[in-house]
């Protein structure tokens, strides 16, 4: 069965939104990418499983520019681009929720989702340096209502919310940039089952509305619950890439621990 899904990672992919090829990355001499691809469909949920240590954060990290490969290339619709920023990949219409989030706790929601680019209001068609509290706030609630979150207080510190919560308001932070490709690196890692559930169902949304998604996970439950594909890293690269249809849970365990099909 595995065999006859299976998509050689190297595989051109016609129809791919994002392509990797040949990718490689050191940290002070040892090899954290080897030669690694991947490849992301238009509105497709692109699973990446691996077990610790197996590069997939640095992969993601690569994508969004955050981290600099030694080698390798990069696709957008079939064309070569460069991203050594992330002002690069926001500019192709990539972001990127990190493992951390990256929030601060003290502020608010609204606040953390403004953060580095406050609005201002003007006065007479004139900019000025007052914040328009009113507006942000505004699109906070309706970008969390397109999400379908209505409970969340826009003024609520964020330190108050459950993590799955955090994970709304980073999620909600990276879609003010209108991302086609969405990457999220363990959105559900340590949260109970009912928190858990709600960020799949975020994730589903996301692709309902037209994102195309790469998610990390460690739990192939999950990975079955949403993802369409997936792709298996191992010590650096990708060993398997392919849709999830007709394989079980224990098909993709195999790949992650034994290394093959
Ligand atoms: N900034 C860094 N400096 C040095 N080594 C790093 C750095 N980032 C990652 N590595 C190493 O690169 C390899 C791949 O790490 P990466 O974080 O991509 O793995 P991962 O698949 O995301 O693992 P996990 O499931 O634990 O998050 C590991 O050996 C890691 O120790
Ligand atoms: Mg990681």
């Amino acid at each position: 069965m595995i065999n006859q899904t299976r998509e050689t990672a190297g595989a051109l992919m016609a129809d791919a939104l994002v392509q990797l090829k040949g990718i490689e990355k050191h940290f002070s001499g040892k090899i954290a990418l080897d030669r690694a691809e991947l490849a992301l469909r238009r509105g497709e949920i692109l699973g990446l499983v691996g077990d610790n240590g197996a590069g997939k954060s640095t992969m993601l990290k690569i994508i969004s520019g955050v981290l600099k490969k030694d080698a390798g290339e990069i696709l957008m619709e079939g064309q070569a681009v460069r991203i050594n920023s992330p002002v690069h990949s926001r500019g192709l219409g990539i972001e990127m929720v990190y493992q951390d989030l990256s929030l601060c706790g003290s502020l608010n929601v609204w606040e953390n989702i403004f953060l580095g680019r406050y609005q201002t209001r003007s006065f007479f068609k004139m900019p000025s340096p007052v914040l328009d509290k009113r507006k942000m706030i505004k699109m906070t609630v309706e970008t969390m209502a397109s999400l379908g979150i209505r409970r969340l207080d826009a003024n609520a510190p964020v330190r108050n919310l459950s993590g799955g919560e955090q994970q709304a308001v980073a999620i909600c932070r990276c879609l003010l940039f209108h991302p086609r490709v969405i990457l999220l690196d363990e959105p559900t890692a340590s949260m109970a089952l009912k928190e858990r559930q709600k960020v799949l169902e975020l994730v589903r949304g996301l692709k309902e509305r037209g994102r195309s998604i790469i998610m990390v996970t460690h739990n192939l439950e999950e990975l079955f619950q949403v993802a369409d594909r997936a792709a298996v890293f191992k010590e650096g690269r990708a060993i398997w890439q392919g849709p999830l249809r007709g394989l079980k849970p224990d098909d993709v365990a195999r790949m992650m621990f034994v290394g093959k099909a």
